[in-house]
């Protein structure tokens, strides 16, 4: 049996040692100097002059559309149906409208002809997912929304280290998010950002990270102008907005800190392995032709190269027979216009117009892709699913 896993030693016993050594060392463990640390850290690694470290990659989703909602306004946002359920549902929560436009099988991400068609004088944002370590943006798409005024928002949760045109992907648009969740890249163990190189943006998520409160903000001259124009109320408990409480703590930090040391080294040996894995695959059975410039994958994408019931259900069984993990549809279970909470805000919309999201859905999976996976059990599972 090949025994895969979907990931396997993300938190390594030096982590632990960095956390208990955190642990006997100090006094403070919510929100404080080594969560600044930490954001600075990934700001720099990232190249962005903002990050908001936050209590996961869903949480980052959930305030970036409420800053979204606060600076632009009530309208529709363009959602990917490969993605995951908070890229919903929290353009749901904060009271905007999703509106889907169906993907590329080459990125899994939306098709920038489909996005382009689904701008109206309602749309506030592009909510682009970067899916599976795929690069999801085009230059051509990059320069059309420029023109059009429309603010680009990253959700780079499963694509850490990947490139468009060399330039990583969460510093293209207004804002990103990250997660930092047990099965990606790098983990606190749960923890996401949110980066921006827009001041504005960046003091929103400050406030809507924690309970809506000035004090929260970094610019001074801010904090005074909110005390002098409420005098009614106490410059300490001063709520500007609808907050959240999604702090991250001092503890995920640390790790965090710890493990952006090693991402980089463990990027390309997922993305070696990656690359193993499409090159061996039969292309008569299988999709190859995704974007491999400037990929940063986490988990092998399968793809059927045609829509064969039999097949994938051959398929799944003999990954069970061989213990090697798996989830269908990709990170999010596919097509996500498919979901109850979905159809119950969007009855009229028939999620079958997705087409590609729905081949993706019904013919697609992903296992696991960690740094320590042998190549010679990579071979092997190409092998086996070849004889297919
Ligand atoms: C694209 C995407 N966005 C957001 C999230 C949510 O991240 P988290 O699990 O840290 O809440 C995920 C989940 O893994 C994801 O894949």
């Amino acid at each position: 049996m090949l025994n895969i896993p979907l990931m396997k030693n993300n938190i390594l016993p030096e982590d632990k040692e960095v956390l208990i050594d955190f642990i006997r060392t100090s006094d403070r463990f919510t929100n404080g100097p080594k969560v600044r640390e930490f954001e600075e850290a990934w700001s720099q690694w990232l190249g962005v002059k903002h990050s908001v470290f936050v209590n996961s990659g869903a949480s980052a989703n959930y305030i970036t559309m409420a800053v979204l909602k606060e600076m632009y306004g009530s309208g529709e946002v363009i959602v990917p149906p490969i993605a995951w359920s908070s890229d919903i549902s929290s353009v749901f929560a904060a009271g905007l409208t999703p509106v889907f436009a169906d993907v590329d099988l080459e990125t899994l991400a939306m098709n920038e002809n489909e996005i382009l068609s689904h701008i109206t004088d309602k749309t506030r944002a592009v909510f682009l997912t970067h899916v599976l370590g795929f690069g999801g943006l085009t230059q051509d798409l990059l320069d059309e929304l420029k023109r059009r005024g429309i603010p680009l928002i990253e959700d780079v949760c499963e694509s850490h280290g990947a490139t468009v045109n060399g330039k990583k992907c969460g510093t293209f648009g207004l804002a990103s998010n990250f997660s930092f969740y047990y099965a990606h890249h790098m983990s606190t163990i749960e923890g996401g950002v949110i980066c921006t190189n827009d001041d504005r943006f960046y003091e929103y998520c400050r406030l809507f990270r924690s309970h809506g409160m000035v004090r929260e903000l970094m610019d001074e001259e801010l904090k005074k102008e909110h005390a002098e124009r409420y005098p009614d109320l106490r410059p300490e408990f001063l709520f500007a907005v609808p907050g959240y409480n999604m702090r991250g703590t001092e503890l995920n930090a640390v790790l965090g800190l710890n493990q952006l040391k090693r991402l980089d080294a463990n990027n390309r040996h997922r993305v070696e392995n990656f690359e193993l894995f499409v090159n061996h695959l039969d292309p008569e059975k299988y999709f190859t032709d995704f974007r491999m410039d400037g990929q940063s994958n986490y988990a092998f994408v399968t793809l059927l190269r045609r829509p064969d019931r039999e097949m994938f259900a051959r398929l799944t069984e003999l990954l069970k027979e061989e213990n090697v993990e798996f989830r269908r549809g990709t990170a999010g279970g596919g097509n996500l216009a498919r979901q109850p909470f979905v159809r119950k805000r969007m009855p009229g919309f028939d999620p079958a117009v997705l087409k590609n999201a729905d081949f993706v859905h019904f013919y697609g999976l992903y296992t696991g892709n960690y740094p320590g996976l042998e190549k010679e059990k990579i071979i092997r599972l190409c092998d086996r699913m070849n004889t297919l």
